[in-house]
């Protein structure tokens, strides 16, 4: 089956005080459909802008300077990046991008693919969801999305439905509570079903348990896992933690300074199968997990 995303050589650079930088150094990958992928790397290695591109968000300038991200929706392939070098231009050595003609053709290609292909999940939930509106009231946003053609009264009951499936006590009453009524806990949650109520092909959740509890992170990867359990999604996870990533990936990319420094499987990384690059191997053996065989 041909993957839902396939990212090819992508390039991101900022300009600094101290001149270009490149932080995303020709990173390639594919996902297939169903597929987990887990994202890994020490802080600031590129994963968050690496997913930035794919949802079309890098913001900062030049941003995205190179390299192909692809979509599928059945038989439509979408190139995200198929008119970049219409805005690059090249004197000798200096490359530069018209950045504002490149954003208006970002937001024009993106905004129908935002929620329905996919959607995003980050930290600080509270942040994500609007304080002015009941956590009800964005869940059902998201239900009109996928099912345009529903009654108020039916897509009132979906969303609580959706609201018991994150596992939330009470549902009934969550559907009416403003996000500052609600947990740290509760907020992901809410946020989780914001998202999956759009039945988006792709979810990108980018560290979704940083700065909640142990025992509340503990339970958010424990619903991510009985979701996909329930129904397998094409999803990119990123998180520090290395445990966090191999229970619920299928597939990891490790980052490091802004390169992808190895692709394996989360079950051979599990069980120290096979050779590991001299990073991934630190990364396990910190986290007390069999490092493998040097590369
Ligand atoms: N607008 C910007 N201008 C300049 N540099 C930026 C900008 N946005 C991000 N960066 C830099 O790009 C690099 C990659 O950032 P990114 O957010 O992808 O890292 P990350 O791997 O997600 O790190 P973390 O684990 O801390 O979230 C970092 O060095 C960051 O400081
Ligand atoms: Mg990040």
């Amino acid at each position: 089956m041909s993957p839902l995303l396939s990212v090819e050589d992508l390039v991101i650079e900022f300009d600094t005080a101290r001149g270009r930088r490149r932080v995303v150094d020709r990173v390639s990958f594919d996902l297939a459909p169903g597929e987990v992928l887990g994202i890994l790397g020490e802080s600031g290695s590129g994963k968050t802008m690496t997913t930035m591109a794919v949802l079309g968000l890098v913001a900062g300038e030049p941003g995205v300077m190179g390299g192909s991200i692809t979509l599928r929706d059945g038989d439509d392939e979408i190139g995200l990046l198929s008119d970049l070098e219409q805005v690059i231009s090249r004197k000798g050595k200096r490359v530069s991008k018209n950045c504002r003609k490149w954003r208006r053709m970002v937001h024009a290609r993106m905004r129908p693919l935002w929620g329905r292909m996919m959607t995003a999940v980050f930290q600080n939930p509270r942040h994500s969801l609007d304080p002015l509106m009941t956590v009800g009231a964005q869940v059902e946003e998201s239900i009109a999305l996928a099912l345009p053609d529903l009654t108020a009264a039916q897509r009132g009951e979906k969303a609580v439905d959706w609201l018991d499936r994150v596992q939330m006590n009470e549902p009934g009453r969550v559907h009416g509570s403003y996000p500052h009524e609600l947990s740290g806990g509760m907020c992901q949650r809410a946020m989780i079903a914001v998202a999956l109520a759009r039945r988006p092909k792709l979810l990108i959740a980018d560290e979704p348990t940083t700065g909640l509890d142990t025992t509340v992170r503990a339970e958010i990867v424990e619903l991510f896992r009985a979701l996909l359990e329930e129904e397998r999604r094409s999803m990119m996870y990123i998180s520090h933690d290395i445990r966090e990533v191999l229970y619920l990936a299928d597939r990891v990319i490790v980052m490091k300074g802004g390169r992808v420094v190895e692709t394996e499987t989360a079950e051979n990384l599990r069980l120290g199968r096979g050779q590991r690059a001299d990073y991934t191997a630190m990364l396990l053996s910190a986290a007390d997990l069999p490092s493998g065989a040097a590369a």
